[in-house]
């Protein structure tokens, strides 16, 4: 069993004539006790390929599966216990909170539902949240107010771990952190890694998908560029576009410069889909590339390397 796989999962939206691919032929396999980063741009699908995996959004050709099931087309009680051994930080911390709990009740309701006793929930909780380094004297703010995003950020993170899942889907937990409290989440990631726990990570930034995961799948526009292990990706890029994010990274004395500037929505046609950003292009890639396995663990959908 694996704690989650993308077969040729593809997702559209449409809006009357206009339609939007935002994943084309998705394919990953995560397995239990694994962590995988989703890494790319905005509006590189990484939060539909989330959703669809939680059965929130219904995959267009391909399956979406959590514990070898497909939630969207689920009953409702394995829906249920599948998502039990899940846990999920929206990208949304503010729309993802009961608004009129305080931020020790919106923790420990969630163990409450499952497990019942009250007084294990509130240790859970209060355990987890000094974990996570909310003061002692924020337990009993409301969350409606008195919060700031970090700290919303990081009760939302607390109600996704406080039934320790054996599976975390993370849309960029630590986005709202400043340097200090960013370590302190990644630290507590770490910890559940090491005890088994299986991680999808979200985010924008390589050097946080290298410090948190094994591998990365880099995704241009809802396409596959790139797969492999974390480091190997980030320290010697191969796919022109993990190499434009590589080069985009921010370093001191070094102007700043966008990876890539975007053109429109996402359109699922012939042809490789970087193919109008690349500095590489050459007459093949017209056709799209296959995302094949170009070395043991390694795969790239560029034809440099094919
Ligand atoms: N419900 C929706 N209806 C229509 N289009 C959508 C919907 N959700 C996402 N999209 C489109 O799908 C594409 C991928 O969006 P998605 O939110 O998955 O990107 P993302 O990689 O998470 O971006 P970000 O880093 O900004 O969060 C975008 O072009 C977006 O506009
Ligand atoms: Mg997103």
């Amino acid at each position: 069993m694996n704690a989650a796989q993308a077969k040729n999962l593809s997702v559209f939206f449409s809006k009357g004539k206009e339609v939007t691919w935002a994943l084309c032929g998705i394919n990953f396999v995560l397995p239990l006790g694994g962590s995988l980063a989703l890494i790319g741009e905005s509006g590189s699908g990484k939060t539909t390929l989330l959703r669809t995996l939680l059965g929130l959004v219904a995959p267009s050709e391909g399956e979406a599966l959590l514990f070898d099931t497909d939630l969207s087309s689920a009953e409702a009680a394995k829906r249920r216990s599948v998502r039990r051994r899940c846990g999920y930080i929206a990208q949304d911390p503010y729309g993802s909170l009961p608004p009129t709990l305080s931020v020790e009740d919106a923790v420990a309701e969630v163990w409450q539902l499952v497990h019942g006793s009250t007084e294990e929930a509130k240790e859970k909780a209060t355990s987890l949240l000094e974990e996570l380094n909310i003061e002692r004297e924020m337990f009993k703010s409301s969350l409606r107010n008195g919060l700031s995003g970090g700290q919303r950020q990081r009760v939302a993170i607390a109600r996704a771990l406080v039934l320790e899942p054996e599976l975390l889907l993370a849309d960029e937990p630590t986005s709202m952190q400043d340097a200090s409290t960013r370590w302190d989440v990644l630290e507590v990631l770490k910890r559940r890694i090491k005890r088994g726990m299986a991680l999808l990570f979200v985010t924008h930034d390589l050097l946080l998908a290298k410090v948190i995961t094994e591998r990365g799948l880099v995704l241009f526009q809802g396409n596959p560029c790139e797969e492999g292990p974390s480091k190997a990706i980030i320290e010697n890029p191969m796919h022109p576009y993990t190499e434009a994010l590589a080069s985009a990274l921010p370093r001191l004395g070094k102007p700043l410069k966008a990876a890539v500037r975007r053109r429109g929505a996402p359109k699922k046609e012939g042809g490789c889909p970087f193919l109008p950003f690349c500095p590489k292009s050459f007459d093949k890639c017209v056709t799209s590339p296959p995302f094949e396995d170009i070395s043991l663990g390694r795969k790239v959908a560029c034809w440099h390397f094919l």
